[in-house]
């Protein structure tokens, strides 16, 4: 499945600007994930950005034409019309000559002449050198550009350009910076000032210690969930058990093992959420007890004495925030109705999210989900197999209605 059509970057315009530094190279990738996740992109390169990119690789990449000179014959009007289209404007990497220009309302070229005319939000990417990022001047351009409402990313602080070791100044990744683009886009933030919290992936549970018992929970529905109330403008807190896939930017991570330890991270938490979505898949048993030592083989079989492990949906019911929406998931392989409303009245949920366990395409590991929605007081609505990052869209919809109707 391609990732075309994913909220919010599908239809939308991202203007993406692209000053001289060495970090542009990196830029070409964020042109591409905005492509892949369906918006038009519109580059504009500064003078010295062609020193380091070639417009053609932007070109290819995005498929419209790239834009540099503000004088060019038949462009005379590019930057007022480049600006006018953009839903949201991305400048990366920003250059300590680009924010000076900036932050003193310069227009002596197509960016900066642009960013003067646009009106929809701007998100600045600094990479430069370390002592160039910490001068005084460009800290104080930085700090007057926040107060002009344009959103600044901090430098990472890591390698830099081949020679000058390793301080703040590089640019971040270009997933991070799609996803503060996703932030941007998503601009009326329908879920700020809303505590989320959101559980996802397997839990182990130690056997000896070596070995463990788990499932095979990947953590993708849980950490598209959290990467997507983040997008909407949520404060959210991802308690999340061993995964091997990216943790979503700007969510706040709570890494745990066992069962037990995610009950307590989320009886933490609890009280304070707005809306709750358990999409993780805790281990429902433990070994009643735990090898101090490596168990050896002993030339026979072995019996395991399991116990079960507390349901952290249900030790939550006292604790909750009144007026909390809880969301819970239903993985089932029978019975698969009568079993997600079951858990709607015993869990004391909203809304369960169900799918069935042994559905090609659906479930655990794979990138796409077949859910049914379950709510009270309403028919079960099937929706069509999809990304499990537009599952995740759709359930915060639903969740979002629910809070708006409290
Ligand atoms: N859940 C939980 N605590 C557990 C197990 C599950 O809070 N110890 C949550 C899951 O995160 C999910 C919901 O309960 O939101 C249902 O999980 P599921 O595995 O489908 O059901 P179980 O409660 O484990 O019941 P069963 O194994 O009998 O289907």
């Amino acid at each position: 499945m391609t990732d075309s059509g994913v909220r919010p970057y599908a239809g939308r315009r991202v203007l993406l600007g692209v000053s001289g530094g060495i970090a542009s190279y990196k830029s070409a990738w964020l042109a591409r994930l905005l492509m892949k996740a369906g918006a038009e992109v519109d580059v504009v390169l500064t003078r010295a950005a062609t020193e380091f990119v070639g417009a053609i690789t932007f070109e290819a990449l995005t498929g419209r034409p790239v834009h540099t000179g503000l004088f060019d014959p038949g462009h005379a009007l590019d930057h007022i019309k480049l600006a006018k289209a953009a839903d949201a404007i991305v400048i990366a990497p920003a250059t300590a000559d680009l924010m000076a220009r900036a932050a003193t309302g310069q227009a002596d070229d197509l960016l900066t002449a642009a960013l003067l005319a646009a009106e929809a939000p701007v998100l600045l990417v600094p990479a430069m050198n370390d002592r160039m990022w910490a001068h005084a001047q460009t800290q104080a351009n930085a700090e007057h550009l926040r107060t002009l409402g344009y959103t600044l990313l901090s430098p990472d602080d890591g390698m830099l350009a081949v020679g000058e070791g390793s301080g703040p100044g590089r640019m971040p990744e270009p997933e991070t910076i799609f996803a503060h683009v996703g932030r941007l886009l998503e601009r009326e933030g329908s879920l700020k000032g809303r505590n989320v919290l959101v559980t996802a992936g397997p839990t182990r549970e130690p056997l000896d210690p070596v070995r463990f018992l788990s499932n095979y929970s990947s953590g993708k529905m849980g950490t598209a969930i959290a990467a997507a109330a983040w997008r909407r403008g949520a404060d959210v807190t991802l308690v999340h058990g061993p995964l091997s896939i990216p943790l979503p930017v700007g969510v706040r991570h709570v890494p745990v093992q066992s069962t037990t330890e995610m009950r307590d991270a989320v009886a933490e938490r609890i009280g304070s959420a707005d809306a709750v979505v358990m999409s993780a898949a805790p281990a429902d048993y433990q070994p009643a007890t735990r090898a101090p030592g490596k168990l050896k083989k002993t030339g026979g079989d072995r019996t395991l004495e399991l116990q079960e492990t507390p349901d952290i949906l249900v030790s939550t019911r006292d604790a909750r925030k009144p007026g909390a929406v809880i969301v819970g998931f239903a993985l089932e392989t029978d019975d698969l109705l009568a079993n997600a409303r079951r858990k709607l009245e015993g869990k004391g949920l909203d809304m369960v999210v169900l799918n069935a366990a042994n559905e090609p395409g659906a479930g655990f590991g794979v990138d796409t989900n077949r859910v049914t929605i379950v709510r009270r007081g309403s028919e079960p609505e099937q929706l069509p197999l999809m990304d499990k990052r537009k599952v995740a869209e759709e359930i915060l919809d639903r969740m979002e209605a629910l809070i708006g109707g409290r």
